[in-house]
Order: C-alpha cells, then structure tokens, then sequence
C-alpha cells in the first residue's frame, strides 16, 4: 500500500516527548489519574474484581450503552467502540471505498481524513474553506462540486486546525447537500463537545441515514492516552468494521473501557471544566495575538483548542518552528503539515495548561521577531 507519511503525525513523533511547553497539539489539557477519579467518583479498587477477559468487537456492554445514551438515543446497534477515532477513521476508509470513488474532502484537512482515501486509489477533492474570510466554509462551491455525485463527504466541525464551525441552518445545508448528491456524509465530531459561543451541534445522522460519525475521548476530555474513540454508523457497515478489525486489533482492551465508561457518563461535567480552562487560555492567546499585528493573524476559534495562525512575513515557517522546537523546548505545529498551501501558517493549540501557554508565548514571538529580521527587545 503506498500511503503518504502523516506529517502531522511525524512531526509529533520527532518534538512531541522533547520538549517543555505544548502549544501545538489538537486536544485540551491531559487529566491526570486522581482528576479524572475525582469527577467521575471511583475508586481504583473498582478494577480489583474485573477479570481480564476480553472484550466484544464492537465495545463491552457498559461502554457501549454509555455512549448510545450520548450519542445515539440509546441504539445500542450504531455504536462501535474503537482504538481512537484514528481506527474508526481507517476501517471506514477501506471498506467504504473502491479505486476511482471519489471523495469530497474540506481543506485544510487532519490528513487521516483524505490520504487513506487517497491511497486506495480515490479521486480527492479538495473543498476549501474561505482563508481570507476567516476561515469559513462556502456551501454554494460545495453544491457545485459535489454535482458529480461523490461517494463521499469528509468534514469536521469545529474544525482542526482552524476551529472554525458551522451554525445549525449551515450543518442543514451541508446534510441537504450530501443528500442531493446521495454522497455518504462522514462526519469527524472530534472535537464536536467543546464549543465556545454556539451549543455544540447535534450528530447528523438523525437526518440523514447516508451519515457516519466517529468521535474520541482525546480532545474535549483531555484523556488523548486512553485511545478510546467511538464510531456511529449503520449496523450493516459496523458488522463490516468487527470482520476487518478482526485481523488488527480484535477489541478494545476492558481496562479502557472502563475508565472511558465512567467519563462518558461523566462527559458534561469533564467537559465542563475544560470548557472553562479552554476559555481562560484563549483569552490570553487573543490578548497575546492583538498586541502583535504586525507578526501574528488570529481567527479566534469557535470550538476545539485550536487556531491556525497566519504569520505574515516570516520566511520559513517550518524552520521557525523546528527552532522554537529544538532551541526552546515549544511545541508548535507547521501549517505545512496540512499542506502545502498553508506553509505561512502554523497550528497553535491553547487547550494545554495556562502555565505553558504563557511560558510558551514569548517564546515565539521572540522566535518570530528573530526570524522577521525584527530587532529582538528582551532577553
Ligand atoms: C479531526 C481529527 N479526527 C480524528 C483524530 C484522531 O484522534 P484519535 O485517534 O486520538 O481519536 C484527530 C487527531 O488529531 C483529529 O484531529
């Protein structure tokens, strides 16, 4: 299979454990063992009697039927428990495609969500959202394009990188569209819990059948090293999904399972604290980036702890980066990873603790100021 590397992914493998301060990954503050012990009220020596027995292709009970009551009205059948959202992502990729489908996909995009498509062979097009208009999605262009009667839909909302959404009369749209063109929808709900301004938008799949969502526990519950994500779908393509992932991963492990039950039942009040951490520290990245409009342009995001930030006159982008990396310990992501069109671009996520964000700030704008040729002020 000839796959492109996950730039994104490469990039965090080569900074990611290197350095002090995280202001470029995609999900909101890691909760520790006690944190999250705290908010859902357990007690570790719940694990004691559970017997490592495996699990069930699509979710052990108890997790599944939390998050058919979350997300699915309690329809145990459209839910399947994943390795992430990451292993939803490929088993829906393969089995839904055939070579030369293609695939309607936004732009920017988390790369997952067009090479795996691309590496089956599939015809991708790119549905770019407006860059000089914040960022914001063109629904006539996509009625346009998706006139060819794609096989598929790819977006995500609230967006990575940007953080961008869609209001609920937009999300109508967009489901009308697919509908018109008979496309599946697949919906990336990533980072659909968290959201700033607007109430979170529903799953579409209640209004449209052709629809496949997936969802994680890494961004909005700051529990990224749990690997647990979720995929609603219909029950015949699921079926479809356990006899793939036969051959990868067989099942979630129960000890997973568990911690992720207990958050799903959990998830507004996770969710609500992270909300009001996340708002905190996007306040200072807005107060940061408004006192420097000759180095930084901010589209504040609307979901998500994530804003992808125009750096205007910076000659090399990824260097930057690579140097804020390696000489101050800062984690920052090239817009590069999201291609090439985007490379005075990078991805600065604020959803870590309001201590490396403010660490990290000066940081960079020293680095951006050097790297402008600017005159650097402080030490
Ligand atoms: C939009 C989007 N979807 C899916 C994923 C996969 O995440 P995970 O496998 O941790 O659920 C990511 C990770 O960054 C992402 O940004």
């Amino acid at each position: 299979m000839d796959i492109a590397i996950a730039k994104l992914e490469a990039w965090m493998r080569d900074y990611y454990h290197k350095v002090d301060h995280d202001i470029g990954s995609s999900g909101v503050r890691d909760l520790s063992m006690a944190e999250l012990r705290a908010l859902c009220g357990f007690e570790l020596s719940a694990l004691d009697s559970m017997i490592f027995h495996d699990s069930e292709s699509y979710g052990g009970p108890g997790l599944r039927s939390a998050l058919a009551d979350r997300w699915t009205g309690g329809d145990l059948d459209k839910i399947m428990v994943t390795h992430g959202s990451s292993e939803a992502i490929y088993l829906v990729m393969q089995l839904m495609l055939e070579p030369g489908d293609e695939v309607i996909v936004v732009d920017p995009a988390y790369q997952q969500l067009h090479d795996i498509a691309a590496a089956r062979g599939c015809r991708i097009t790119r549905w770019p959202l407006r860059v000089d208009h914040g960022f914001g999605v063109d629904l006539p262009q996509l009625r346009e394009l998706a006139r060819s009667g794609p096989r598929m839909i790819v977006v995500n909302f609230p967006h990575n990188p940007t953080g961008v959404s869609l209001t609920p009369a937009e999300q109508r749209e967009l489901v009308a569209i697919a509908e018109e063109s008979g496309a599946w929808l697949v919906w990336d709900h990533a980072f659909g819990e968290l959201t700033y301004e607007a109430e979170p938008l529903p799953l579409p799949d209640t209004s449209y059948e052709r629809c496949i969502v997936w969802g994680t526990f890494s961004k909005s519950y700051g529990l990224a090293g749990l690997r647990v994500g979720w995929c609603v779908a219909p029950p015949e393509l699921l079926a479809r999904m356990a006899v793939l992932r036969d051959y990868i991963a067989l099942y979630v492990s129960p000890v997973l399972e568990f911690f992720a039950e207990h958050a799903v039942r959990n998830a507004d009040r996770i969710v609500a604290l992270q909300k009001k951490h996340a708002e905190g520290n996007l306040q200072l990245l807005r107060t940061w980036a408004e006192g420097l409009p000759e180095l930084v342009r901010l589209t504040p995001p609307a979901g998500g702890v994530s804003a992808f930030v125009e750096f205007p006159g910076q000659p090399d982008v990824v260097r930057s980066c690579r140097r804020l990396a390696e000489q101050h310990r800062v984690l920052l992501v090239p817009g590069e990873c999201f291609g090439d069109a985007y490379k005075g671009y990078a991805r600065l996520g604020f959803g870590g603790t309001t201590a490396e964000l403010t660490a990290a700030l000066p940081l960079l704008e020293r680095v951006l100021r050097e790297d402008a040729g600017m005159v650097v002020t402080h030490d």
